[in-house]
């Protein structure tokens, strides 16, 4: 995974749009802390016991990868991400990181990443770089250990309130789309990764559903844990999605003005509002014995 000769490969398949910087890394951070005060405390929902090898993939800024460290301190955790990780003075020995591609976890040279060699496996937050979910998954199965856990944390791309799907119509939405479809992405892994997972041949596939609300609402109905996630997404994701739309409808045939037309239609139709939000999905699995 890591030789050169994968390097031209692994740019090809870099889809993923945010080029990392301080403001990216910090981002990622936040949002960590914010999907943890939404679970109330929670990273992963898996009931890992006693493992000695875990994977986080497309570990960003390495917040779950060190989250994991520190909660089994005698295990080893690997994260794997194409961006560098951002240095800490407090890297404990027991996390390595990787710089490699999700798309080439089998195969890679890497001695730690071996068929069987895992007790766990995590990943969150691919949807905007995996173009090949199924067989991501069936690569995850092959690297457990039997009787042991995957799990995917995926965000929808829709936006609904309190009567359904509002989204649809919305112009730079269905192009956003488009884009994403032409590039191999697939905007509906998160509420696939249940039957993938089943597919791949996972048993007791269970979910738990979120909501990521656009705005203070969900805090106003009595869920304070949400209100400060919904403030960071309503500033959070109209920037993220205004710095996105140029790369995922390149090759689409847009002029450069109506791309920026694009970028005014995200703003226009992200204000926070009642009832707004997307759903964000947590998936989990066992690798049958
Ligand atoms: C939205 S970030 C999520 C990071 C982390 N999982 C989290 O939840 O904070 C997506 C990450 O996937 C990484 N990524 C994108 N394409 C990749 C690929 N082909 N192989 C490995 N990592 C990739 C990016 O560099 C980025 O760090």
């Amino acid at each position: 995974m890591s030789s050169a000769d994968n390097k031209a490969k692994r740019a090809s398949k870099n889809l993923y749009q945010i080029s990392p910087s301080a403001t990216e890394y910090q981002r990622l951070n936040r949002q960590h802390e914010l999907i943890q005060e939404i679970m109330m405390g929670k990273v992963f929902h898996s009931p890992v016991k006693d493992p000695i090898r875990i994977l986080d993939v497309g570990c960003g800024t390495g917040a779950v990868t060190y989250h994991l460290g520190s909660t089994f301190p005698s295990a080893q955790i690997y994260g794997v991400d194409l961006a560098t990780i951002p240095p800490t003075p407090k890297k404990p020995d027991s996390v390595t990181f990787i710089h490699g591609d999700y798309h080439d976890l089998l195969g890679s040279e890497d001695p730690y990443i071996t068929p069987g060699s895992m007790d766990f496996v995590f990943s969150r937050l691919l949807i905007s770089g995996m173009t090949t979910w199924p067989s991501y998954i069936r690569t995850c199965h092959t690297l457990l250990k039997p009787n042991r856990w995957l799990e995917i944390q995926e965000l929808e791309f829709p936006y609904y309130d309190d009567s359904g799907v509002i989204s649809n119509d919305w112009e730079w939405f269905q192009a956003y789309q488009a884009g994403a479809e032409a590039k191999g992405l697939d905007l509906s892994c998160a509420v696939r990764a249940a039957d993938w997972m089943r597919e791949a041949g996972f048993v007791d596939v269970q979910t738990k559903k979120y909501c990521w609300p656009h705005g203070e609402w969900m805090a106003e109905r009595g869920h304070e844990e949400y209100r400060n996630i919904g403030i960071f997404l309503t500033t959070e994701q109209p920037r993220l999605y205004q710095a996105i739309v140029p790369n995922m409808v390149s090759g689409m045939g847009y002029s450069d003005e109506k791309v920026k037309e694009l970028q005014r239609d995200v703003l226009e139709t992200l204000n926070p509002e009642e009832g707004k939000h997307k759903n964000y999905w947590v998936t989990f699995g066992k690798k049958p014995s």
